[in-house]
């Protein structure tokens, strides 16, 4: 019977530990993933690629450009330019829901940004 309870116990603490964990990580996890599949190849794995070869680096961009500039690109679907490339942008980010959004602009803040340290 005892057994049984300790069992009971230790398969619960399996569950939950690495549950708690990932929440707590999941805003940075769901923003590297998304910049890993649809923003990398453009991008670059490390921000330091222009994308068409003319976009700027995100990795020279301070954070609060970045989120200006990719919050225009979400909120306006249609964008046409933005003194860039027709569009482009608003594709990539129209397919993401506000979640998503919200967690590759993080992760591209906390990762990329020209003034990441200080942050
Ligand atoms: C198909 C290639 C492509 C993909 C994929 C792509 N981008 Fe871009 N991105 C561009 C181009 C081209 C520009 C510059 C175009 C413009 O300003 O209209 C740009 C501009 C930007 C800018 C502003 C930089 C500047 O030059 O002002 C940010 C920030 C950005 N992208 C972030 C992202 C993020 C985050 C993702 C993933 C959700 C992403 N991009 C996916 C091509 C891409």
């Amino acid at each position: 019977m005892k057994n049984i309870f300790l069992k009971i116990v230790f398969v619960c603490a399996c569950i939950m530990i690495p549950c708690s964990s990932f929440a707590q990580e999941a805003g940075d996890d769901i923003g590297e993933q998304i910049f890993r599949k649809k923003c990398s190849g453009c991008h670059g794995r490390d921000g330091k690629t222009q994308a068409f070869g003319i976009s700027r680096k995100l990795a020279e961009m301070p954070s609060s450009e970045i989120k200006d500039r990719l919050t225009l690109f979400y909120n306006d679907k249609n964008l046409q330019s933005s003194g860039g490339v027709s569009g482009v942008m608003s594709k990539q980010t129209s397919a993401l829901n506000k979640q998503q959004f919200d967690g590759v602009l993080s992760y591209v803040q906390k990762n990329f940004a020209s003034d990441k340290a200080s942050r």
